[in-house]
């Protein structure tokens, strides 16, 4: 029997897409259920629901054989599993975003971060060389700079709306994301055969969103 845990929300939704387009029957996860986990009619196979950071801890534990998990939250939280694969959905960057027309850097002082990626923004800010206060947010990070708490956010811009409808602009690019399928090291070793079969096909299915 294989786990694979999936990011609720976005990623869950485009990997059941994928799921369902290599023949498996995840109904289930379509009807309104409050369940957290599946087991998938005809294969070895059950699918577990948690939050991103979570997926990372039951992949690491080896709660979880495997999970789906965007980029972005592997840099903020993991390192001791296998990151197998680029799924090729879920397509976003990491940004430094600022209020329009502020100029970031034309300050002796030290800029102050919004951010609910502390980690991610530190090593950033530390490999420019550069000494900034971090402030950890849980959400909607932009409110940060518009009250005055802060000088600029490091965040996910997708289609950049959340940051043009707040009066924010993007100055820096700090790396691209995409959803990741992640595997447990020792699962590795004890299914590796289970794993390997599962991940060419969903590797299958996926090659088309890598292209694009
Ligand atoms: C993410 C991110 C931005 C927004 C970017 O937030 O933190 O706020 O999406 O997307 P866009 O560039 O397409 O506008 P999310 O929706 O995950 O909500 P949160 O900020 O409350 O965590």
């Amino acid at each position: 029997m294989l786990r694979l845990a999936l990011t609720k929300g976005r990623l869950e939704k485009k990997m059941l897409e994928i799921l369902s387009d290599i023949g498996l029957d995840v109904s289930e996860l379509y009807s309104g259920s409050r369940k957290l986990i599946y087991t998938i009619q005809g294969e070895n196979l059950e699918l577990m629901l948690a939050k991103a950071a979570d997926v990372v801890t039951y992949v690491e534990l080896g709660a979880c054989d495997m999970g789906v998990v965007g980029k972005d939250t592997i840099m903020e939280h993991g390192s001791s599993f296998y990151e197998m694969t680029d799924l090729g959905f879920g397509k976003c960057r990491f940004a430094l975003a600022v209020k329009q027309g502020e100029d970031f850097y034309g300050t002796y002082k030290t800029r102050r971060i919004a951010t609910k990626y502390p980690n991610v923004a530190k090593k950033y800010f530390a490999k420019k060389g550069i000494d900034v206060d971090i402030i950890k947010i849980e959400g909607s990070v932009e409110l940060a700079p518009i009250i005055g708490i802060a000088d600029g956010i490091v965040d996910i811009v997708e289609t950049g709306n959340t940051l043009r409808e707040n009066g924010l602009t993007p100055i820096e690019s700090i790396c691209d994301i995409s959803a990741r399928l992640i595997v447990n090291i020792a699962a590795m070793k004890l299914k590796k055969k289970e794993i390997s079969d599962f991940l060419a096909r969903v590797e299958a299915a996926t090659a088309g969103d890598k292209k694009c």
